[in-house]
């Protein structure tokens, strides 16, 4: 689906518009991890439902900035990674009830028929499941809302700071709205590379490239080049965001 651009929106109701005769799924970001930006899947949901058609959430980059009620939501499928909310590397995919038996996914012949087994590899990955339990035990402890709280004043400033440079270009929404704490930009006269290069000599970590966004870089005409992306998380505080904008200052000009 394009999106605006501009905004780094994208329309719910051209999404729906866009259901045919043979759709029977709509596969959407809950959050793009390349613009923060939170796509308004709820109506999304609701118009698809009402013609019939299934729901697949990629909830990766929301989870870990957001709480998320799936009763509320009533999407289909939706999944997450765990070491996005600082647990180890796995997936975790949400199936509705209703379809947790009834979708055939490949698997090996003796595996268990019925959900959850049947969706899962042959044997589990214990000490990766014990792990995750741990990770969602210290998000529900610190509490999502209050580590959403932090990341937003944080954010504000890191958006504020760029935003005042003038040769830094935002992607995406300029304001806090519907969004998570992450931002994509570039600087010019600088290859994306070549500031996240200098950042990390900084001690400042930012990716450079499409970060796997590749059909958002080419809707932004950045196939080439990419830009730069920094995300807050629940350990970074102010302290990192000032080091990011200083070490923006100290670019060759
Ligand atoms: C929005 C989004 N979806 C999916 C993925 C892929 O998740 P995984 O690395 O667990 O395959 C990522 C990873 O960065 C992501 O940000």
């Amino acid at each position: 689906m394009p999106f605006d651009t501009r905004s780094g929106r994208l329309d719910p109701d051209a999404v729906i518009d866009r259901i045919g005769p043979r759709t029977r799924w709509i596969a959407i970001t809950a959050a793009s991890n390349a613009l923060g930006t939170m796509p308004d899947i709820a109506t999304v949901i609701a118009g698809a439902h009402e013609r019939g058609v299934r729901v697949f959430v990629d909830g990766v980059h929301l989870v870990p900035h957001a709480p998320v009620d799936l009763a509320t939501l009533g999407c289909d499928v939706f999944v997450t990674s765990p070491y996005k909310w600082y647990g180890p590397h796995a997936g975790i995919m949400w199936i509705a009830p209703d379809l947790r038996d009834s979708i055939e996914p490949y698997k090996v012949r003796p595996a268990s028929d019925h959900a959850p087994e049947r969706w899962e590899t042959g044997t589990p990955s214990f000490e990766n499941i014990a792990a995750i339990d741990a990770a969602a035990d210290f998000l529900l402890d610190e509490g999502i809302d209050r580590i959403a709280a932090a990341e937003s004043a944080s954010f504000a400033t890191l958006l504020d700071g760029l935003l005042a440079d003038p040769t830094v270009t935002v992607l995406g929404p300029h304001d806090l709205v519907d969004r998570t704490p992450t931002v994509s930009f570039n600087v010019a006269g600088h290859h994306p590379d070549a500031v996240a290069h200098h950042l990390a000599s900084q001690r400042v970590a930012v990716w450079s490239g499409n970060y796997y966004a590749v059909e958002t870089m080419a809707a932004l005409g950045l196939t080439a080049t990419g830009a730069i992306r920094a995300g807050l998380s629940a350990y970074t505080d102010a302290d990192d965001v000032s080091r990011l904008l200083d070490g923006l200052r100290t670019l060759d000009r």
